[in-house]
């Protein structure tokens, strides 16, 4: 698969993995047309900002667009903010390929190896088990005594409750070894 810069082609794709229920059932709601383009606008300024981010996610003779994997700057303010964080999405008739795994575990090393990072975190709400799957798949580790409210959802929200997973460098280091 290829990470990559995102494309304009890539805005159609996107708006439909972000109208889908199934892609936002852990989100607070899907994303109409406007809604997601924005989404994508604001992941393509932290791209000329910082000069990484989420990638769109490109598999060579089945899609030229699954979704996005990659690294986040969060600009919520919380007990573990500022930090890098690591975060995907795909279309779900992309899932249960080892996509998101395959990807996230690119964009962990180029955090470490390319931008010298000595974290990486990733957050969701306790019912992902899919997402939290990919965080333990990478060698993330849960940190139960560091859940949170989310932020921007009022408190006693749903979705409000987050688990939060650390990757220290440290740790990915030792796991490399292994790989
Ligand atoms: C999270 C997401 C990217 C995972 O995609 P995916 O294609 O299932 O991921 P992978 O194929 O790489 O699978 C990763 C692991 O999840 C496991 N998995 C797949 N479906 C699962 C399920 N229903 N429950 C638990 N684990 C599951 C896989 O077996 C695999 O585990 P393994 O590596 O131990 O075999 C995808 O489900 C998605 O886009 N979800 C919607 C958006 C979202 O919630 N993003 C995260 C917000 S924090």
């Amino acid at each position: 698969m290829i990470l990559r810069p995102w494309r304009d082609a890539d805005l159609a794709p996107f708006a439909t993995l972000n109208a889908d229920p199934r892609v936002m059932e852990h989100f607070p709601k899907t994303l109409d047309r406007a809604e997601s383009d924005a989404a994508a606008a604001r992941i393509r300024d932290h791209f000329d900002q910082n000069g990484f981010g989420l990638w769109s996610v490109e598999v060579p003779g089945v899609a030229p667009f699954i979704g996005f994997v990659g690294l986040n700057i969060p600009k919520i303010e919380t007990h573990f903010t500022p930090c890098l964080e690591i975060g995907w999405r795909l279309a779900c008739e992309f899932w249960g390929h080892g996509y998101a795994a395959e990807a996230a575990q690119a964009a962990i090393d180029y955090a470490f190896e390319v931008l010298g990072r000595e974290e990486v975190v990733s957050y969701t709400v306790p019912a992902n088990a899919r997402s939290r799957k990919v965080m333990e798949r990478i060698g993330m580790v849960h940190c139960p005594q560091e859940d949170f409210a989310h932020p921007i959802l009022p408190a006693g929200h749903p979705l409000s409750r987050h688990v939060l997973y650390r990757l220290p460098k440290a740790l990915w280091a030792a796991a490399k070894e292994r790989r």
